[in-house]
């Protein structure tokens, strides 16, 4: 995933800026030869590494159904709950499409018998129409394409595959008023109760990570409505206005007035925010090379501007090579743990296109987003940083030297994107590199946010054991982290990303994979 809005009426990204020295020099676990307390040997074979990842799911899963079930999410330091998505469900719902690929038949079932029960048409705190499509519609659309697929025999009630279905069309026509604008263009922050929407501008990631979920759910049920409505907010992301808005073809501003269908600015990159729409237009052609030629070319220029114009290597480890965002013509040389997902969008996008540049560059992107988990004491990458030589914090001089970026904000938040990308390089090479950076990566998240009854956010990768928790367990642990950390070293299955270019699923922005139209 890529995703959460970093910044959306704020043009400038700047993030909040926590300036920390760094007591130690940080160790970094797969550089020393001692393994520390908490890794499994190197040489565990893959398939061992995908039980050990399973065997997480059900740990984080048991502590959820005990203590948070079926609330949104667990507060794991404290064995609390939240319902920050609406109090229908999402981790059970998120865990759906994970909990299948790795065949945990119970619990499977015990969230299909849940989501068989919620009321979508409901809610009494305002709804996200981006988030509520990424994980509630994409989770049950997922369920669905599986459970009436390859994983046919793993539901114990046949009603409740149907449920996943008639779930999704009342949750997608409960939204779809967010829709009636002037232009079209939806509204993302809604109040169910009195059907209205906050009068804020929408963003681009979150206009623009609507359409595979709404076109797939459109092509299940045959009612074009979904596929009509988010085809058009799209279109005017394909056709940009003002021509001020795009600083170069196919890149971007952020904010977009509902009222006229205008930008409202020239700011943006591949991070929160921005950062899905990009996503999708490879995987649209992917879902559907015959509907979604425009969305091809979309990302075409994107990925061209983006290789001429934003690429960037910081002045203290030139050999790294990280995407800048910009404000207009001018870059900012800062990124995200979000942005992170762009080396596997890259790598997607080159083998689908037959394309080795496109591939060769995000392996690149991706040698860079592993340098921020191996060069922090935790081996996690933080949440935003930052290489502008002219910048660099007071006492990070000597990290910035030896790791090529600064951290700007030192939180993790249970995000997926490096295992993500690292994902898509070692399907599309077949590098067992890439497995170990996953094992690696996984084993330090692994240790530094196991707590209480469950996994939780924490404050700063940049100290060992992670500097204190969140007590915050993202549905997206379940979705997406467990979902990319089992796939790169499990079995070849027809829902593994394909290694030559002929995907026959294709994974929404929340790692729920779809049947692609034409498989
Ligand atoms: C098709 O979807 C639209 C938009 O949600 C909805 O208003 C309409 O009732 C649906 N049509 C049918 C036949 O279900
Ligand atoms: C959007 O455009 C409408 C119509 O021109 C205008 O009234 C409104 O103030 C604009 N909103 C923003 C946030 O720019
Ligand atoms: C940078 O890359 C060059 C060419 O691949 C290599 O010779 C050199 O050792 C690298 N430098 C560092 C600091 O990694
Ligand atoms: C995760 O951590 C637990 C201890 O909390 C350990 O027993 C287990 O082996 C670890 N698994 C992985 C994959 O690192």
């Amino acid at each position: 995933m890529s995703r959460t809005i970093f910044m959306l009426l704020g043009a400038a990204l700047l993030p909040a800026v926590s300036v920390f020295a760094l007591p130690n020099p940080p160790t970094n676990p797969a550089d020393s030869n001692e393994r520390p307390q908490g890794y499994m040997p190197y040489s565990t074979p893959a398939s061992d590494r995908a039980q050990a990842v399973i065997d997480v799911f059900r740990t984080a899963w048991d502590g959820y159904h005990t203590y948070a079930f079926p609330h949104d999410e667990l507060h794991p330091v404290t064995n609390g709950y939240s319902d920050s998505r609406n109090a229908w469900g999402a981790s059970a719902v998120d865990a759906l499409s994970t909990a299948l690929v790795m065949g945990q038949k119970d619990i499977v079932n015990q969230i299909l018998d849940h989501i068989a029960t919620v009321d979508y048409t409901k809610t009494a705190t305002e709804v996200s129409l981006f988030e509520t499509t990424i994980r509630y519609l994409g989770g049950m659309i997922s369920g669905y394409d599986f459970l009436t697929g390859p994983l046919k025999g793993v539901a114990d009630k046949k009603s409740n595959i149907d449920a996943l279905l008639s779930q999704s069309k009342s949750l997608a026509n409960a939204l779809s008023f967010a829709f009636e604008t002037p232009t079209g263009l939806p509204y993302n922050t809604l109040d169910f109760t009195t059907r209205t929407n906050d009068g804020s501008p929408n963003g681009l990631a979150t206009v623009g990570t609507l359409v595979l979920e709404w076109t797939r759910l459109g092509d299940l049920t045959g009612n074009l409505t979904y596929t009509r409505l988010t085809q058009t907010a799209e279109s005017y992301l394909l056709n940009p206005k003002p021509a001020s808005s795009s600083p170069w073809p196919g890149l971007l501003g952020t904010n977009i007035n509902v009222t006229t269908g205008e930008f409202l600015d020239a700011s943006g990159g591949w991070v929160g925010g921005d950062d899905s729409y990009y996503e999708y237009l490879i995987k649209m052609y992917v879902y559907d090379p015959e509907r979604f030629a425009s969305y091809r070319d979309a990302w075409i220029a994107a990925a061209d501007s983006t290789i001429a114009h934003l690429t960037s290597h910081p002045s203290t480890q030139p050999n790294l090579t990280f995407v800048a965002a910009y404000d207009g013509h001018k870059l900012k040389l800062v990124s995200q743990h979000l942005a992170c997902f762009g080396g596997g969008n890259f790598i997607l996008g080159g083998q689908v296109l037959g394309q080795q540049k496109y591939i060769d560059y995000g392996l690149k992107l991706v040698d860079g987003c592993h340098d921020t988990y191996v060069k922090t004491a935790t081996g996690i990458g933080p949440e935003v940083f930052g290489w502008d030589s002219k910048t660099v914090p007071k006492g990070q001089e000597a990290f910035f030297k030896e790791a090529g970026f600064y951290v700007l904000n030192p939180s993790y938040d249970l995000r997926p994107e490096v295992l993500e990308s690292f994902y898509y390089a070692y399907r599309a090479t077949g590098d067992p590199k890439y497995q170990d950076w996953a094992w690696e990566g996984f084993q330090a998240i692994n240790r530094t946010t196991r707590v209480g009854s469950g996994y939780s956010n924490v404050n700063d990768v940049n100290v060992a054991g992670g500097g204190g928790y969140g007590d915050f367990q993202e549905s997206f642990w379940f979705a997406e982290v467990l979902k990319y950390a089992y796939l790169i070293q499990a079995d070849e299955q027809e829902w593994q990303v394909a290694k030559d270019g002929k995907n026959k699923w294709v994974f929404n922005t929340e790692a729920h994979p779809f049947k692609v139209a034409r498989a």
